[in-house]
């Protein structure tokens, strides 16, 4: 194994590491206590009729969840993605692999992200590379696990925090129009926890992407994630560096959303969250951080399980109790947006 090979491995472990250390930011909210959604009292809905599924990129989805990009490329991390697969099987949800560069690397270790395939056999599951890949190594990846989708990850706040990371990131937008036009499945283009602006939405829907993924500020945090990793804290001003969720996804789907899917991520955790996340006009929602936390405990299927359960609960239970069968009419009922969220799109000229 060269010395590149074993820090990609070794940085997979890392991360699982920091991510349970850390936990969530006590201190960073998502942006989700400003939106509020109008309860109905009389909804004329039946349970039964309601229907949690949604459509990204022209692919069904039977719930809005997916599983995002976390982890593959080390022998540790094989029982992570292994039940994170079955909790996707179960549930019918998308599950985004992570980064594909250790595994076309190390074809040791291909089978840690080969097995969410062979559990999740007809499921939908997202590979994912980083900025800047060029086309053959992404055909790679989407071959890997034969995936249905791509995601291509913008994370220069967390190269630059990362004692090994990339300091050059010129060149990265030519190569995900690259990727966009001739990798053979849609791409979706992902922050990693500082979120995406209405600017880089249109420039990303430029290069020819189908979904924009803009993990907002919020949840897990990969600039504290790499000072962990280098044995240092960061101070407030780099906890609070990015854009929230709820603000990225209001941006977005302003710049792009006739011309992307959007999907809402960072710190995505509970049914009222991803209830508020489709009706600002996401498509669907991705959860990391909690879900590597959970698949490593002892009991961690029993404990996915019961998340999953609930949250699919909770999602029905909004849908009624805002009188919508389903995620399509809930787009259509107003929204209310509160404080500094509200400023912030006012001043932004997208209120
Ligand atoms: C991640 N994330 C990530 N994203 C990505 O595009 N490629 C990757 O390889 C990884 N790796 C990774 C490892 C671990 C352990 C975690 C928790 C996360 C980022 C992830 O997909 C997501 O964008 C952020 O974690 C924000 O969502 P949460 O965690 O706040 O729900």
């Amino acid at each position: 194994m060269t010395l590149t090979q074993d820090i990609r491995q070794r940085r997979k472990v890392e991360h699982v590491q920091a991510v349970q250390a850390l936990g969530d930011p006590a201190s960073v909210s998502s942006g989700f206590e400003c939106v509020e959604l109008v309860p109905c009292a009389v909804p004329e809905v039946a349970w039964d009729d309601v229907s949690l599924a949604t459509e990204i990129c022209g692919v069904r989805l039977e719930s809005p969840i997916i599983i995002n990009a976390m982890t593959g490329g080390a022998d540790e991390v094989y029982d992570i993605n292994r039940r994170l697969a079955q909790v996707a099987r179960r549930f019918g949800l998308a599950m985004a692999l992570g980064s594909a560069s250790a595994g076309l690397a190390s074809p040791e270790v291909a089978y840690t992200y080969r097995v969410v395939r062979e559990i999740h056999e007809d499921g939908i599951v997202i590979a994912n590379v980083g900025m800047g890949t060029r086309l053959e190594r992404a055909r790679q990846a989407v071959e890997l696990v034969g995936a249905n989708l791509l995601q291509v990850h913008f994370n220069a706040a967390q190269e630059l925090f990362m004692a090994e990371g990339d300091r050059d990131f010129r060149g990265a937008l030519e190569a995900l129009a690259e990727v966009a036009h001739g990798v053979g499945v849609p791409v979706v283009a992902k922050e990693v926890g500082q979120g995406i602006s209405a600017e880089d939405a249109t420039r990303f829907a430029d290069a020819g992407v189908r979904a924009i993924d803009v993990g907002g500020l919020g949840g897990t945090n990969f600039i504290a994630v790499e000072a962990w990793r280098r044995g240092v804290e960061i101070d407030e001003f780099w906890s609070r560096w990015g854009l929230r969720t709820a603000a990225a996804v209001c941006e977005v789907q302003a710049a792009a959303g006739h011309r992307v899917d959007v999907i809402a991520s960072g710190g995505i955790r509970t049914a009222l969250d991803v209830a508020k996340a489709m009706a600002l006009g996401a498509r669907a929602v991705g959860i990391a951080g909690p879900l590597v936390r959970m698949a490593t405990q002892a009991d961690g299927e029993a404990q996915l399980n019961r998340f999953m359960e609930e949250l699919h609960f909770g999602l029905r239970a909004l849908l009624v109790l805002t009188g919508c069968r389903n995620f399509s009419e809930l787009r259509g009922k107003p929204v209310v947006i509160l404080g500094w969220l509200r400023e912030w799109l006012e001043a932004r000229g997208l209120a």
